[in-house]
């Protein structure tokens, strides 16, 4: 492609910064950003309510996207749930590639983007953090947006959604062969911002 546009698909587990690397590297390219963990958690805030599985996949439209509820510790666990229904995914799979497919470029960011989604994508990141750096993150994040809840129970919720997500049977949560790791452990995140950046530009030179 000519027109600077490509697909960016950044996976790895809960609140390793994958979203903060993607929506700053969308910022940065002009690309369009998709946080594609959005999609399985307004499923589960419709199942949560009674609603078929496959039938709230199915039916999934852009204002279930603005549901405030989608942040909740509740509905991620049950979103990890859902996910694992092929059915549910399957009724995902065309607006994620259609979205990665914007001529104006587009970043991804989910557990299945590099390894099933977009398996051509030219630049794929594989973001990590040790599961106690990450619940640590997830604390300081919910105990500020004023959710009551303690860090125990948050490393609870990082560690059984990494298993669930990790040992399905369908697009498991797992790098893709080709995909660059990085491990935000201990790193600040303007520095996977800034690695994740340069991957781009490598690639852009390239083409
Ligand atoms: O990224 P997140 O924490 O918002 O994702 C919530 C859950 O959705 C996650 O535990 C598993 C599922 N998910 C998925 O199976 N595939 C994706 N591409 C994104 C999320």
């Amino acid at each position: 492609s000519t027109n600077g546009g490509m697909t960016v698909a950044i996976d790895g587990p809960a609140a390793a910064g994958k979203g903060t690397v993607a929506k700053a590297v969308a910022t940065h390219f002009g690309f369009a950003h998709l946080d594609t963990g959005l999609l399985y958690r307004a499923v589960a805030a419709k199942t949560l309510k009674g609603m078929d599985p496959e039938e709230a996949a199915r039916t999934l439209a852009p204002v279930d996207l603005e549901d405030p509820s989608l942040r909740d510790p509740d509905v991620a666990q049950e979103a990890s749930k859902v996910a694992v229904i092929p059915a549910v995914r399957a009724a995902l799979v065309r607006f994620q590639r259609s979205f990665a497919t914007r001529a104006g470029g587009a970043v991804l960011d989910g557990r299945d983007i590099g390894t099933v989604i977009c398996p051509d994508a030219p630049v794929k990141l594989f973001i990590t953090a040790s599961p106690e750096v990450r619940a640590q993150r997830r604390f300081a994040e919910l105990s500020g947006k004023g959710i009551e809840i303690t860090y125990e129970i948050v490393l609870d919720d990082v560690k059984q959604r990494d298993m669930r997500d990790m040992s399905r049977d369908q697009a498991p949560l797992k790098p893709a062969a080709d995909a660059k790791q990085i491990d935000t452990t201990e790193m600040a995140i303007e520095d996977a911002v800034a690695a994740a950046v340069a991957l781009v530009e490598a690639k852009q030179a390239e083409r």
